[in-house]
């Protein structure tokens, strides 16, 4: 999250892909972006993190002229859910049919895997739909923007999806992508891993 920080400036639009019980979207409201966009598949987590922002004196706006959107959806859809919507912001979305060539807006898109905490642990994020969603925030991310995936491979869902992210990642056209990948090296039982993808063009 520090890592991201450095990613936003006012004005910029952030999303968080996996926001589960908020805490990371709180943290990326304290960033104070222009737009905030979260997603999560689960009705009960949408509603935890609209609690959260709330409690934490963020309503439906972040400053004025900014927003904050949190929405029950797959992020595999976030392509079309932009299609449709348009950000907020100065990029059109027609910037975004152009293909992967074509910038988007977005500054920093989090992605926080696995199941909700307490939750119910069959509700996880899956290799399949993960990739399509970080296929489609590629397609998102403005120019110097991140995508920051963090990885949780202690559970059979989590190391299948480590191994096709990393897979993806090591693919990427290094003229186009910066990629890094961060490990504990000195923790036990497969503590959390972090994909960083920023586009450089
Ligand atoms: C580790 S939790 C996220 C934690 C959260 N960022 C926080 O700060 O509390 C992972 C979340 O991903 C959600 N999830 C699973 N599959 C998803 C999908 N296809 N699209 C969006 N969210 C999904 C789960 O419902 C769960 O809330």
């Amino acid at each position: 999250m520090h890592i991201a920080s450095d990613y936003v400036k006012p004005g910029d639009i952030v999303i968080d892909a996996t926001c589960g019980n908020g805490h990371d979207t709180l943290r990326l409201a304290e960033m104070r972006p222009g737009h905030l966009y979260a997603f999560d598949l689960q009705p009960d987590a949408v509603r935890k993190t609209r609690e959260l922002l709330e409690r934490e004196g963020f309503g439906e706006e972040l400053a004025p002229g900014g927003s904050i959107t949190i929405t029950c959806l797959g992020h595999e859809h976030m392509t079309e859910f932009f299609r449709e919507q348009g950000p907020c912001g100065n990029t059109g979305p027609e910037d975004r049919s152009a293909g992967p060539a074509a910038p988007g807006f977005a500054s920093v898109i989090l992605f926080n895997l696995g199941y909700l905490p307490g939750g119910d642990k069959q509700l996880t994020t899956r290799a399949e739909t993960t990739l399509e969603a970080a296929k489609a925030g590629q397609l998102l991310l403005k120019k110097d923007g991140l995508l920051c995936i963090t990885m949780y491979s202690g559970h059979p869902e989590g190391a299948e999806e480590k191994r096709a992210l990393l897979a993806f990642a090591e693919g990427l056209d290094s003229k186009c992508w910066h990629v890094g990948y961060i490990r504990m090296l000195n923790q036990k039982n497969d503590p959390p891993e972090i994909l960083l993808i920023s586009r450089k063009r």
